[in-house]
């Protein structure tokens, strides 16, 4: 698949297809989306979701504060195991490529959503452009390794955001086909930080916190959230912080289907730990911009993190976004037992906060989206 392009005739309005269908992949994507409607007039773009996330907060929320166009088609996927959630994706969008028969799909980061529609794509002979191509946590037992590997595979143009991702690819035979563009989530973040400014005091005060005199904390892998056990001692963890300093526990609905078989939700404030729904973009970036520290497991509010020179606890052992861990903006712990340790060690080091706003982004300059649409024209176009 990967000299297809380099095979194509330029066409002279590119027909492309954007799928996306779970909640980083509409932050990752909206930057790219708004670039090529707005000033990239040879690309013919539409969208479709493949109803990985249908949740109002999980899904709808993004497109409304984001300004995402609604998708031309929506595939109702919804969730299911690893293969009936990327089978039924297949399934249904086959039928839609197949009518379309776009000149080009793109895919944003390594869900199921991403693996299906790179499959799908592969199979059928169209060019597949890889957004956030080239991480590597270099641990196959997380679904995500394993989507993002197989779509840089399939992938026709792969856009890295940092230097890392393209000596990854370049490491794997594909520095060929790899572009740096940068990080659109530098994109999207700095696109709504003047929201963020306007509305960030009125977040807080919602919650009941003061800017930095609470924790921030999302949790959804299913390493950490899937075995009661774990679970248990994370919240454990978290309630001896929060007997200490209060806690804001953004709950996955994944997290929270296993906390209330624990019968651990549902109760405001247990011992300090304010278990809430998942926010929208707006109001998790206010509160992720004011605490003290973040606790989480995500790939994207790591990196969220460092961008907003916060110090971040990630409960993982390897992270797919290394940079983050410069001058110790970023610390990987395993152990639950070791959480209110590590947040301590770095929730009042002013030191710490003042190196981290002094490191220089490895994530790019907030252009990417631009430079990936000039290079689907230059590569696509006539
Ligand atoms: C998915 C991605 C992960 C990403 C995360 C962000 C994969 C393999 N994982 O994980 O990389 O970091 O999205 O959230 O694609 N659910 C709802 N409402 C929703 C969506 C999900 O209640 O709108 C519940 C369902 O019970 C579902 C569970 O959450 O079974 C997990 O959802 P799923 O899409 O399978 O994976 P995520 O854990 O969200």
């Amino acid at each position: 698949m990967n000299d297809e392009i380099s095979r194509m005739p330029g066409v002279s309005k590119i027909e492309a297809v954007f799928v996306v269908g779970a909640r980083p992949q509409f932050i990752k994507s909206a930057p790219v989306i708004k670039e090529i409607l707005t000033k990239h007039k040879q690309i013919h773009l539409s969208l479709i979701h493949s109803g990985q996330h249908y949740d109002t907060e999980m899904s709808e929320i993004f497109f409304r504060e984001l300004e995402i166009p609604s998708p031309s088609v929506n595939l109702q996927a919804g969730s299911g195991s690893h293969a009936v959630q990327t089978a039924t994706i297949m399934k249904r969008l086959e039928n839609r490529i197949l009518e379309a028969r776009p000149d080009l799909m793109l895919v944003p980061g390594d869900t199921n959503t991403t693996l299906a529609a790179s499959l799908t794509a592969a199979k059928l002979c169209i060019p597949i452009a890889h957004v956030e191509a080239g991480l590597r946590s270099g641990d196959m037992t997380m679904p995500e390794e394993i989507n993002r590997k197989l779509t840089d595979h399939c992938g026709t143009l792969l856009f890295a955001p940092t230097r890392t991702a393209i000596s990854n690819l370049r490491r794997e035979g594909l520095g060929e086909i790899a572009h740096l563009t940068g990080d659109t989530m530098v994109d999207a973040l700095q696109t709504v930080l003047p929201i963020v400014r306007a509305r960030e005091s009125a977040v807080l005060d919602g919650f009941g916190v003061q800017p930095q005199r609470y924790v921030l904390v999302t949790l959804h892998r299913p390493s950490n959230v899937d075995d009661p056990k774990r679970l248990r001692e994370i919240q454990r963890a978290l309630c001896r912080v929060g007997s200490k300093l209060p806690v804001v526990f953004l709950v996955h609905p994944r997290t929270r289907a296993m906390l209330r078989k624990l019968k651990h939700y549902g109760t405001p404030r247990r011992r300090g730990v304010a278990l809430t729904r998942p926010r929208g973009y707006v109001d998790t970036l206010s509160l992720l911009k004011n605490a003290c520290c973040l606790l989480t497991d995500s790939g994207g509010m790591q990196k969220e993190a460092f961008l907003v020179h916060v110090p971040c606890i990630t409960l993982r052992s390897n992270t797919e976004w290394p940079e983050t861990l410069t001058g110790k903006a970023n610390r990987l712990i395993t152990d639950a037992r070791m959480i209110p340790g590590a947040i301590s060690s770095v929730a009042f080091d002013k030191a710490l906060r003042k190196r981290i706003s002094t490191l220089k982004s490895p994530f790019g300059d907030g252009h990417a989206s631009y430079r990936i649409a000039m290079v689907i024209e230059k590569k696509l176009g006539r």
